[in-house]
Order: C-alpha cells, then structure tokens, then sequence
C-alpha cells in the first residue's frame, strides 16, 4: 500500500484506527461463520475454548501485528524488514498478506453475496408470509444455482473494488461510526426478539453449559481457527493497517478494546441464533453455513408476524447493516493482495484492485458451485467452499499467527518491541512480561502442539 495522504487521513484519529482494525474484524466472521461453528462444534465447550484462544491467542497475536506495522509504518513488506533490524531476508513475510487475500476474499465474498441478495429480498418483501420450511428451500434453491449467488458474489466483489480503487476509506471511516453502533442496537434488540420465543430457554442450554465430552481435537482446531478468523489475525491484514497507526496509539489497550468488541458481536450473534433454532421447528443448529440464512429470516417473521411493517423495515435495515459490516472487512481483504502489486510491483491502485477482484471472483465462482454444480468436485475430502475455509481459518492464520510470535518473540530486538508497546516507555504497560511470555513460548508451542496433534504426531486429545 502507497502511503497516500488520504490513507494516512484515515488513521489521523485514535477513533479512527481502532474504527479500522474492529471494521476489519467484525463482520460475518462474528454473524456468520461464529454460529455456524458454535453450531457444528457442539455449543458452549466450542464457545469457552475460543474465548480462551481469543484472549491467549490471536489477540496477542493481533498486537504483534499491531507493532510490526505501525514499527515499519511504510507497507507490510518493509513493516518486517525494518522489525527486524534491517535484516531483507524478513521481507518475504509481508508476501503472506497477498496470497491470502486472494483466498480469503474468494469465499469470504459468496457469503457476502448472499447477504447481499437478503438485503434485496427484504428490500422487495420477499419474506413476508414465509414459512420456515419455505426458507431453508428457498436458501438450497438459492445457494445451489449456478448464476444468482454468482451475480451477488460479483457484485459484492465490484463494491469492494470500487471502494479500494476510489481510496476511500474517510468515507468507510465516517460510515463505520454511525454503522457500527447501528449494528450493535440491532443485534441488541435481536437478542431480545430471539430470547421472547417460547424454547429459548434451550438455545442458551447450548450456548452456555458446556458438555466437554463433545471436545475432540477438531473442536480444538476449529476454535483455534474461529479466533484468528474473527479478528483477521495471522494474514498480515491488521499489519497493513498498522501501517498508518499513530504513534500516541496503546497498541496492547486498544488492541484489547477491539477484541472485547468482537468478541461481544460474536457472542450476541450466538444468542439471536440458538434460542431460535430451538424454538422453530425444522431448524437444526448444526445445518453449517446455511444456518444464519435460514434462521433469521424466521426470527423476523416470528417475532414482527402481527406488524408486518416492522419486520420489513426491520429486516431491511438489519441486513443492510450486516452487508456494510460484510464490507468494511472485505475492503481490508482486498487491501492487502491490491496494496502489495500497487506499492511493490507499481501498478497503478485502481488497475491493482481490479486485477485483484477478477482473479477473486474466478475463484468465487468455484467456491459457490460447490454448493451446487459442483457438488461432487472435492479436493482432500472438502467440497472448494469449504477447503477455502479450511486453508484460511485452520490452515495459513494459524500459520502466519505462529510464524509471527516467532519472529517478535525470537528474531526481533527485545528493546524495539518493549518500546513500541510502551510507546517509547511514556505509557505504563504492566502486563507488558506476560505479553512477551505469552508471544516468545505460550502461543508459538501451543499452536504448534494444535497442529502436531491434528497431524496424529501427539495424541494428547482424541
Ligand atoms: N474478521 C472478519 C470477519 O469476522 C474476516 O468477518
């Protein structure tokens, strides 16, 4: 990324970066993906599992790049290098957020996709007077066809392209404050909507009282994968942004605050979603990725059925918000492979952007055929959608989150790194040696002792 005046306006405010980083992080990861694991992993003992990851993890994890970008201040690339005390051979660390943002816009983008065409369905009434059978139909029929989530896909792509090539990203900033508390009421008011449904009672059974004898090593690595999913940890993405942090900013304070968002969003989400799923019929909390789609529109109708008007404008407004949310953390995803050709191989920004956003929706059209056409085309055993998932979330945050303690914790100059998170020694970081504990020996060993026993190397949990 260039280091453009309208870029480094976007970062002028304290606000505005932590704005940045929680727009980053919030978003379908939170809506979506968290229920859609919680769903599939079993409930509470998932839940407790990632609160401890998020915390112990990629939290930490996101600090490090916190430090490693606004440390460089220049891109990802020379974020490493100067870390590392001039040392060139780092610079290949900063190619991680390239290859990643392919993928993780690829897949990322169908889901928005879909969010953007309920946003279309709530604009033109589409569910009103829907039955929840008829829902989940409509999502299969929907989700499986080989053009209509393309279309929505595309479009969300050419959004996210439009955004990144015009730079911006004031605008993003200005929409993120009024946006981002919008979404919270929302989801607040959902909570309560969810929580009034006779059986909710056993939506929070699931979400609250853990039954650890459904933990098994993928429930680990699953959680291990929802934590860096939802803040983008481990891809270099929060590194870019960084980039153009100011030098007053509490990077372990601040860096806490947009976890703690995060987090909430992630659990709130949790709380509109099971105590529905247990209350409606024909809905199962482990239907995967279809989960959200199926199930709020039913909570809508359920709950407005005798205000008609108030589940329109309510649905309405929701899923628009939920798009925008969708969007300021595909931004951020495109951001990072477009900023790479922009300021690396000089490539004009907007023509970057789009070379981005083709390759990206080539590789969308795949994943969302493999909900449909190509049903049957798997690789290692998972349909393209899903391996998508699996190589981001389980397999390069992970990854790019271990290869970074190891590089603050055992490459770079302990004296940059205590000053950088005490901002030259004028702010008091008292947790400062358990930070630098948790970075040097906790995270890098626990993560590699994850990756050891999924691989059968250890068996220290089945
Ligand atoms: N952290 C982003 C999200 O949760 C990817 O949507």
């Amino acid at each position: 990324m260039g280091k453009e005046a309208s870029n480094k306006n976007v970062f002028a405010s304290k606000v505005g970066a932590i704005l940045a980083a929680a727009g980053s992080a919030v978003g379908l990861g939170n809506v979506w993906r968290f229920p859609t694991e919680t769903g599939t992993n079993g409930g509470a003992a998932f839940i407790l599992i990632y609160i401890l990851f998020m915390l112990l993890l990629a939290m930490p994890i996101m600090v490090a790049e916190f430090a490693i970008g606004r440390h460089g201040g220049r891109d990802v690339t020379h974020a490493f290098e100067k870390m590392s005390g001039g040392r060139r051979g780092w610079r290949w660390m900063g190619l991680m957020p390239v290859v990643s943002g392919f993928l993780v816009l690829s897949y990322y983008a169908v889901v928005a996709g879909w969010t953007l065409y309920y946003t279309y369905e709530a604009l033109i009434d589409g569910f009103s007077g829907k039955t929840p059978e008829t829902f989940t139909n409509d999502f299969v029929t929907f989700s499986s066809d080989s053009l209509m989530p393309v279309f929505w896909m595309a479009l969300v792509i050419v959004l996210t392209c439009g955004i990144v090539a015009l730079g911006v990203q004031r605008g993003i900033e200005r929409g993120a404050k009024i946006m981002m508390p919008l979404l919270f009421l929302f989801i607040l008011v959902l909570v309560g909507c969810s929580l009034s449904l006779p059986d909710a009672g056993k939506g929070l059974t699931f979400l609250f009282k853990p039954d650890f004898s459904k933990v098994t090593s993928s429930v680990i690595l699953n959680a291990m994968g929802q934590a860096f999913f939802s803040l983008s940890v481990g891809l270099g993405c929060l590194c870019t942004y960084a980039c153009y942090f100011r030098k007053d900013i509490d990077l372990m304070k601040d860096g806490f605050s947009v976890a703690a968002i995060d987090t909430l969003v992630a659990l709130l989400s949790g709380l509109i979603i099971f105590p529905a799923v247990y209350s409606i019929q024909g809905l199962q909390p482990d239907a995967g990725p279809s989960l959200v789609f199926i199930t709020l529109p039913n909570v809508f109708q359920q709950v407005f059925g005798n205000l008609p008007w108030l589940a329109y404008l309510f649905s309405l407004i929701f899923y628009l918000l939920l798009v925008m949310a969708a969007l300021t953390s595909s931004i951020s995803m495109l951001e990072m492979s477009a900023a790479y050709f922009h300021t690396n191989l000089r490539i004009p920004r907007p023509l970057a952007a789009v070379l981005v956003s083709v390759v990206c929706m080539l590789l969308g059209t795949f994943c969302s055929w493999s909900f449909g056409d190509w049903k049957d085309v798997t690789l290692f055993g998972m349909g393209l959608f899903d391996l998508f998932d699996f190589l981001v979330a389980k397999l390069i945050m992970p990854v790019g989150g271990f290869l970074m303690c190891i590089f603050l914790g055992w490459v770079v100059d302990e004296k940059v790194l205590r000053a950088e998170l005490t901002n030259h020694g004028t702010i008091k970081s008292p947790l400062y040696p358990v930070y630098r504990f948790i970075i040097r020996y906790f995270a890098p060993l626990c993560i590699f002792l994850i990756f050891a026993n999924e691989l059968g190397l250890f068996n220290l949990w089945k």
